[in-house]
């Protein structure tokens, strides 16, 4: 899946020698398909655990290891790889490699394309514990830090020595993130800082039943990682969904609507916008049994009572602090689209609302695609195609851009 922010991007991934480097190559086809040029660059080290037709056959370009430092080209290859890099990423990065790059040694076609390019670096560490712990390693991350490079963890777990501990190289998925959130820090929502709400919320009945709703979450979980992918901070406030947290995103995890509400006001105090794609329960139950209700009680009624109406009070907040200064809302509506929508923009004082039909066939509820429409406090209606929940999420952080600007 293409992502905007790889566009036009070329990506040399650095690849020393440990045994996580077979998750490398999971890496550059990731940043392959999100649409990046992938030069990656083997140590000699790391030919022992892979090849560069591994990396050649998921960038669709060609390797290179030292043997490429002394052939015919060697005099310009390096300078012509570093020249014009978006990014180098080195994954995994061991001890050996950490230390030569922070002390600015070049004895391999790797550590010299790193000495030779002015583009950011990231790296993800992997080693032995011990190895991560030693003062010389965590020094030289400091230098690397220092000056501006980006460590992707480790994270604890099982290391190949068999030891459990801080050492092991995170997962590629991860490393996309710190990717993104590193190429997106200069971008459109630099120094802005957006708070998003995610998912629906669950009102007890008793400990063990909810009344919840069929929201997954995607769709608040896609804007949040386009509002970092363009330099935002960002605040995730999420009901119960099964979704991993964009790398750089603040999560906030909450349960019910006022729950939800508490975590918002919390969260706007600073806040230039809020984008909430939250399905948030309208109803709760009156009188919430602290116990199980058994089955041999009957047939329970439950009164239901309205829950706080979040927007309500964001506006309300709003017009005392001026902040935040866009509130995006989300309609789900099953008739009268349009009209629905611009009802609830003009009664919430949104800046704009997003619409979707949530009983269009192949879009809406748990699905990767959505049909929204964009309705906006000119008046303006943008009836989006079908499209996936990323590409929907990139229109709505464009609109939001433009109207902070
Ligand atoms: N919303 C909210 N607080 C609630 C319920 C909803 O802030 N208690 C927000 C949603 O996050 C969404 C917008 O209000 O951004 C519209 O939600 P929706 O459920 O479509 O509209 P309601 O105002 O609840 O109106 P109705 O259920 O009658 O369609």
């Amino acid at each position: 899946m293409t992502i905007n922010l790889f566009k036009g991007t070329r990506i040399i991934v650095g690849v020393s020698g440990s045994i996580a480097a077979y998750k490398a190559a999971d890496l550059a086809s990731r940043l392959t398909q999100a649409g990046a040029d992938v030069d990656a660059i083997l140590t000699e080290s790391a030919l022992k655990f892979v090849t560069p037709l591994t990396f050649q056959s998921v960038t669709g370009r060609r390797a290179y290891t030292d043997a490429d430092l002394w052939g015919a080209e060697a005099h310009v290859l390096h300078v012509g790889l570093a020249r014009g890099a978006s990014l180098v990423v080195v994954a995994p990065a061991t001890a050996n490699t950490i230390a030569r790059l922070a002390h600015g040694q070049a004895d391999n076609l790797l550590t010299i394309v790193a000495l030779a390019a002015e583009c950011p670096l990231v790296a993800a560490p992997a080693m032995d514990a011990g190895m991560f712990s030693h003062p010389a390693t965590q020094e030289n991350l400091e230098i690397l830090q220092r000056r501006g490079a980006r460590i992707a963890g480790p994270v604890s777990g099982h290391l190949a020595s068999g030891l459990e501990g801080p050492g092991r190289m995170i997962e590629p998925a991860e490393i996309l993130g710190f990717i993104r959130l590193t190429l997106g820090r200069n971008g459109g929502l630099a120094d802005r800082s957006v708070v998003v709400t995610a998912g629906g919320t669950h009102e007890a009945i008793d400990p063990v039943r909810v009344i919840a709703n069929r929201s997954s979450g995607k769709q608040g979980f896609a804007l949040a990682q386009a509002a970092l992918d363009r330099g935002a901070q960002v605040t995730l406030i999420s009901g119960p969904v099964s979704l991993p947290t964009p790398v750089g995103a603040v999560r906030v995890d909450v349960t019910t609507a006022s729950e939800m509400a508490a975590a918002v006001h919390a969260a706007i105090g600073e806040a230039d916008a809020l984008l909430m794609a939250a399905a948030v329960a309208d109803f709760r139950s009156a009188q919430a049994a602290g116990k199980k209700i058994h089955r041999s009680a009957g047939t329970p009624s439950i009164t239901l009572e309205p829950t706080e109406d979040i927007l309500e009070a964001v506006i309300e907040q709003r017009a005392r602090t001026g902040h935040p200064r866009v509130v995006v809302g989300f309609a789900a509506e099953s008739h009268d689209l349009v009209e629905s929508a611009r009802a609830k923009l003009r009664s919430k004082g949104l800046a704009l609302i997003v619409a979707n039909d949530i009983l269009s066939q192949d879009s809406g509820f748990a699905r990767d695609d959505n049909r929204v429409t964009l309705l906006d406090s000119d008046d303006t209606v943008q009836e989006l195609p079908l499209m996936s929940k990323t590409d929907v999420a990139e229109v709505v952080i464009d609109r939001l851009e433009r109207m902070l600007a």
